[in-house]
């Protein structure tokens, strides 16, 4: 075939190259402290990993009558840790000090529910009703669990806070929003390598223009025989998007697809739960990924990673060089994941969930081979202390830590800095 042939991948669009990722490195800079467990887990009846806070329109995290909420994703806590994805159900939690949760229940009535588990979303809330965006994950009602991805909305729900509590109720209407198009965003028969991804639905009203927003994790397709990375098929199947789709009306519930804000083809294949922070006109997005979702010849790590524009559609370019803000101790690689971030003051707070700790592999598929106990004894299933982490321009560093689950408000001033300067201690 000649070049002239051969299927072409976008090249315009702002991109994490093999460059950037070639300098990734944990240094004094980005590596969190050892994570103990806590004296008790947020729910000891459950494993919950990916949570996300209840938001208002602005993005900033509710109070709903002095009460924070956070959805995540839960699942018994009897279950083997790595089956959990087969059966993710979202569930809430509330709190009146940020620090101490209690769990609300299930957010969802079975019947209605889009596929046949729930995986990572995001919450909006607008004058007490609540959206609530989700991953439908396969289909509801299949024989056999398929790994079908569909961005879809729960609207119709309120919530209701008092001294007693927080209560969300139904009925929710759950329709789906999104599908991959094929040509922007792959779809399940065109993926070349692990699964396809089209999921993490986050709701972004952008302050400069106020109009309204959904990110979302996905894949650029990239079709055989096509010249990028040099042609290399094997690299060719790690083609990780940060997917965007846009309300034409400002309407929570309609949706159209844009081509990508970020490529990572030939990179990674996993861009998780895309997020935003701006300041002052600068944008920040953030994803989660893995040490083994990168490519053939990047050594990556399970880490929060960020890149930086002067717009929501400016040239991304990833901070400190590389993209990597924080990452998890050479002898705990694996024992937090899922990281969101938001703004507090002149910092940022980055919540994530405790995963496997004290684990000293190259690789995660090794948890599965595990006996059984040690898998369970293994895997925090709650979530992690608080990252602080100082953000100035397109530099990062990692300043401490708070409590396992510590979730302040924008207007609660922090501790002073417990970690300043001795954040290596524990590696
Ligand atoms: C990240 C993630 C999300 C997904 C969920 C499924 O931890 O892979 O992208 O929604 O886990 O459990």
């Amino acid at each position: 075939m000649t070049d002239e042939e051969r299927p072409a991948v976008p090249t315009d669009r702002p991109a994490w190259t093999r460059d950037h990722a070639a300098r990734l490195r944990r240094d004094e800079t980005n590596v969190t402290p050892i994570i103990y467990p806590p004296e008790a887990n947020l729910d000891e009846d459950l494993h919950v990993w990916d949570t996300w806070w209840l938001r208002d329109r602005d993005g900033s995290p509710a109070e709903v009558n002095g009460r924070r909420v956070v959805f995540a994703l839960t699942a018994s806590s009897k279950l083997l840790p790595g089956k959990r994805h087969d059966v993710a159900t979202i569930r809430y939690f509330h709190s009146a000090d940020g620090e101490s949760w209690e769990t609300g229940g299930r957010v969802f009535e079975p019947e209605g529910t889009l596929g046949s588990r729930q995986w990572a979303g995001s919450a909006l809330h607008d004058d007490g009703d609540v959206y609530l965006y989700y991953t439908a994950a396969g289909l509801s009602d299949e024989p056999e669990l398929t790994y079908s991805q569909r961005i879809a909305l729960a609207t119709g729900g309120t919530i209701d806070a008092d001294d007693g509590g927080v209560s969300i109720e139904g009925p929710w209407d759950h329709s789906v929003l999104l599908e991959p198009d094929g040509e922007w965003y792959e779809r399940e028969a065109q993926s070349r390598g692990m699964t396809y991804t089209f999921r993490d639905p986050w709701f972004f009203e952008d302050p400069a223009s106020g109009e309204t927003y959904l990110l979302f994790e996905a894949n650029t397709p990239v079709p055989e025989g096509s010249d990028a990375c040099d042609g290399d098929a094997a690299r060719q199947a790690f083609n990780g998007s940060v997917g965007i789709a846009h309300s034409p009306t400002g309407d929570p519930t309609e949706f159209e697809l844009r081509p990508p804000l970020l490529d990572a083809v030939c990179v990674n294949q996993e861009l998780e739960r895309p997020h935003l922070v701006v300041r002052d006109g600068t944008y920040y997005l953030f994803v989660s990924s893995h040490h083994h979702t990168f490519a053939p010849d990047i050594e990556g790590y399970d880490a929060l990673y960020g890149f930086v524009a002067d717009g929501l559609r400016g040239d991304y370019e990833p901070l400190n060089g590389h993209g990597m803000i924080l990452t998890n101790p050479a002898n705990a690689p694996f024992q937090a994941y899922s990281w969101l971030a938001y703004d507090h003051g002149d910092e940022l707070l980055v919540t994530s969930f405790f995963n496997y700790f004290d684990y000293d592999r190259p690789s995660m598929d090794d948890v599965a081979l595990l006996p059984e106990d040690e898998q369970m004894r293994r895997f925090g299933g709650t979530l992690a202390p608080t990252v602080r982490v100082a953000l100035e321009g397109s530099e990062t560093r990692v300043r401490g830590t708070l409590g396992h689950g510590h979730l302040p408000l924008a207007r609660e001033s922090l501790p002073a800095d417990p970690f300043e300067g001795d954040v290596g201690a524990e590696r």
